[in-house]
């Protein structure tokens, strides 16, 4: 299956940019839902302070990631210290508060893989789900928000895929498809690959920023605007690197030894991480290292089912970036 197929350009390639480019520009969020997600996390944040003085409200996921796709629900999550309460009731207590000051559909969701409080903000039209102490996940928001910051292509490509994504379907991890978060990194892994590189692995370079979260120490070089326009030697338009993308997991991925890692802007084996047999439920049939939290893997929720599913999808997207006339109208038609 590996190197089943060549490459073979495909001459009027460039003239998919501006379409490619159109359809980023048209899911960009416009500033009025922007600052719309201010005003909503402003009033959250003065519910929460009157109970919990000491506790803070931050923004994560793609709403704060730089690849939120416009009409995105707002992921927060509340940082709090109350070493005498369990989880479940900071989330009934907090559900309680909130339910108090007009805001509609809140509901405690107490036995979620992650546990959250889910609401709708009558005013913005706003939803958000709210978790609690997750602060990992704020800080592999700001680290994908640090590399989006390095090269424009970045943010292009994770949008166009993210909305292939959703479009064919396979952006449900409870169908056993994969996250946003996991096609992200998918990219971020992808241009770091590219020669000339596209994107530094910035966990290999000096440490400008470190904290540490649950015994994890996460640690980066986070002063990106002094990397100067570090692609650049890199002259691979939009559509070239879709296409490049996509034939990448299609032909030249090597399903059964390789794990991506953004971590160290490489790929390492299974064998290394031992992520080369089932264990419990993770059958790490496609694996994408967490960057920070480096025993867990992204792809554990794909199954033998959806992994052919996955596969397909990616021969699919490949053979429409080499043969279709029209590869920006059929890559995204509904499944
Ligand atoms: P969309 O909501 O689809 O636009 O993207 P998103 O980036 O908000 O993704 P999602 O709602 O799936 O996840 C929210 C955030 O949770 C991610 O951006 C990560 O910061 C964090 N996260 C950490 N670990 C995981 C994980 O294993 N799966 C998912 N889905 N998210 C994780
Ligand atoms: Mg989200």
């Amino acid at each position: 299956r590996i190197y089943k197929r060549q490459m073979i350009c495909r001459r009027d390639i460039d003239n998919l940019n501006v379409p490619f480019l159109a359809i980023y520009e048209s899911l960009i969020p416009p500033e009025e839902e922007k600052v719309k997600q201010k005003q909503l996390l402003a009033l959250l944040e003065k519910l929460v302070s009157k109970e919990w003085p000491k506790a803070r409200l931050y923004i994560y996921g793609s709403c704060a990631n730089s690849f939120g796709v416009s009409k995105s629900d707002i992921d927060i999550c509340l940082a709090i210290e109350e070493a005498n309460m369990e989880k479940s009731d900071i989330l009934m207590k907090l559900a309680d508060i909130l339910q108090s000051d007009n805001l509609q559909n809140v509901q405690a969701l107490t036995r979620a893989r992650v546990p959250i409080v889910k609401l709708m903000d009558p005013v913005t039209g706003i939803s958000c789900d709210i978790c609690i102490n997750n602060l990992l996940a704020v800080v592999n928001t700001k680290l994908l928000r640090d590399y989006a910051q390095i090269d424009a292509r970045l943010r292009q490509l994770a949008f166009i895929i993210k909305h292939w994504a959703k479009s064919r379907g396979v952006n449900e991890t409870y169908h056993g498809t994969l996250s946003s978060y996991a096609y992200v990194l998918m990219c971020i892994h992808f241009l770091q690959q590219r020669r000339p590189a596209i994107l530094p692995c910035l966990q290999e370079m000096g440490t400008t920023y470190s904290v540490n979260v649950d015994d994890v120490k996460c640690a980066y070089f986070d002063q990106v605007n002094r990397l100067g326009d570090f692609g650049r030697r890199n002259k691979e338009t939009i559509a070239q690197l879709v296409w490049g993308f996509f034939y990448y997991w299609a032909y030249c991925h090597d399903y059964a030894n390789s794990v991506i890692s953004v971590r160290t802007g490489s790929i390492i084996s299974k064998r290394e991480k031992d992520w080369t047999r089932r264990v419990g439920n993770d059958r790490h049939l496609i694996c994408i290292e967490d960057p920070f939290e480096i025993s867990h893997d992204l792809g554990r929720v794909v199954d033998k089912r959806s992994i052919k599913i996955l596969r397909e999808e990616f021969e699919r997207a490949a053979d429409i970036m080499q043969y279709d006339p029209n590869p920006c109208v059929k890559l995204f038609e509904p499944y």
